[in-house]
């Protein structure tokens, strides 16, 4: 379940909510041109205090995180799709600055398969705006309103709800401008090439988050209602095509969001709307079930050792999910020698961060 990665704050992080973008934009010419002097001085000396005195007692940087990252604010998704794409397809996923970590170990492996160069990472403050496109120019891009840093990471809150619900409006842009794209939850690992399994010309791939092991040879049909009256999908990995098909489901899938509104009760995740997004839109969209062999959930992988034996060399991307903890993610990484940021930064397109 990929609301497993966000499951706790390890950082206290300020508040990046920022101004208005245009609001802040745009200089006044001064009609005062007596006080304009004076003003400037005034001016003048506060930045120096500023410049000076806040870096020193680290006042809260969120006013500041704005200010500084000004380059980058007016980036759009319009520019920034085309600028990363190759071959007419974006990798994307969404990333906040305490998980930089995973976000660069999950660029170490797509790295060793080249396919690096379309990754576009959706920042989600602007302190990780920043820092992505200090060290890779462009490869960032911040999709405004940044959400709640505090709120967003608390598993179950509305918050988290909040952030995970603005991932099918990102991905329906995206599609609008004509790509296709694979997003993948940033607690992965490729281990080969995803994009040859991508087979045939089907509107939306997924992979299913249920543990038991199927057959080599399972069915490519979405699988049925579980339990809670819905399929397991997981909404971590999911590869989509330009398609009426796939845009019918992403619509589907934010109209779904808002039907079941987040509550206490619920501990609501965007999950749940995918799986009925996908159940309700099967008869009219081509959807598609990746291999379980090729894309196992976490609760497999890292659960069952004889599959892992059975099955090796045929696994694609591994899923650190089914665990929850931040700590924990990195050290099961570590213990399956997956954990590559420590050893191998300088393959990463973002160096040692
Ligand atoms: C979540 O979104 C709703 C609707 O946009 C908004 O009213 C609310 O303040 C947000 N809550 C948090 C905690 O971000
Ligand atoms: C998978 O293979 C088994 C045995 O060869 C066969 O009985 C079954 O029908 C196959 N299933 C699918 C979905 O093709
Ligand atoms: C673990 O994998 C083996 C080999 O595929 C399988 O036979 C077994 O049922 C699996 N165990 C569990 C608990 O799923």
């Amino acid at each position: 379940m990929s609301a497993f990665l966000h499951q706790r704050i390890p950082l206290q992080l300020s508040d990046p909510q920022p101004i208005s973008p245009r609001s802040s934009s745009s200089p006044q010419k001064s009609s005062y041109p007596l006080l304009s002097r004076i003003g400037l001085v005034i001016l003048l000396l506060l930045m120096v205090v500023m410049g000076v005195l806040i870096p020193l007692t680290g006042i809260s940087d969120g006013v500041f995180t704005v200010r500084r990252s000004s380059k980058w604010m007016g980036y759009t998704l319009e520019q920034a799709v085309p600028f990363v794409a190759k071959d007419g397809t974006v990798i994307v996923c969404a990333v906040s600055l305490p998980y930089l970590p995973f976000l660069n170990n999950w660029l170490i492996s797509i790295s060793r398969q080249k396919h690096q160069d379309k990754v576009l990472v959706i920042a989600e403050d602007y302190a990780t705006l920043d820092k992505v496109n200090e060290k890779w120019p462009g490869h960032a891009v911040l999709i405004p309103p940044a959400p709640d840093a505090q709120m967003a990471h608390k598993f179950g809150s509305q918050g988290f709800f909040n952030f995970t619900s603005r991932r099918p409006r990102h991905l329906l842009r995206i599609l609008e401008l004509g790509y296709n794209v694979m997003y993948n939850d940033v607690d992965m690992v490729w281990m080969a090439d995803p994009f040859p399994y991508m087979v045939g010309n089907h509107d939306v791939y997924f992979t299913d988050d249920m543990t038991p092991v199927k057959p080599l040879n399972h069915s490519h049909a979405l699988p049925p209602p579980g339990k809670k009256g819905r399929p397991y999908i997981c909404s971590c990995m999911i590869f989509m095509r330009p398609t009426a098909g796939a845009k019918l489901v992403l619509n589907k899938w934010i109209e779904e969001m808002q039907e079941q509104p987040w509550s206490r009760e619920k501990k609501a995740n965007d999950q749940p709307a995918f799986n009925f997004a996908l159940m309700k839109t099967a008869e009219q969209a081509d959807l598609y079930l990746l291999p379980q062999v090729a894309f196992p959930t976490g609760g497999l992988y890292f659960r069952n050792k004889t599959w892992v034996r059975e099955t090796k060399g045929k696994h694609v991307i591994i899923h650190n999910n089914y665990i929850i903890g931040f700590e924990k993610k990195i050290k099961r990484f570590k213990d399956y020698g997956l954990w590559l940021v420590d050893d191998h930064a300088e393959e990463s397109p973002l160096g040692r961060i």
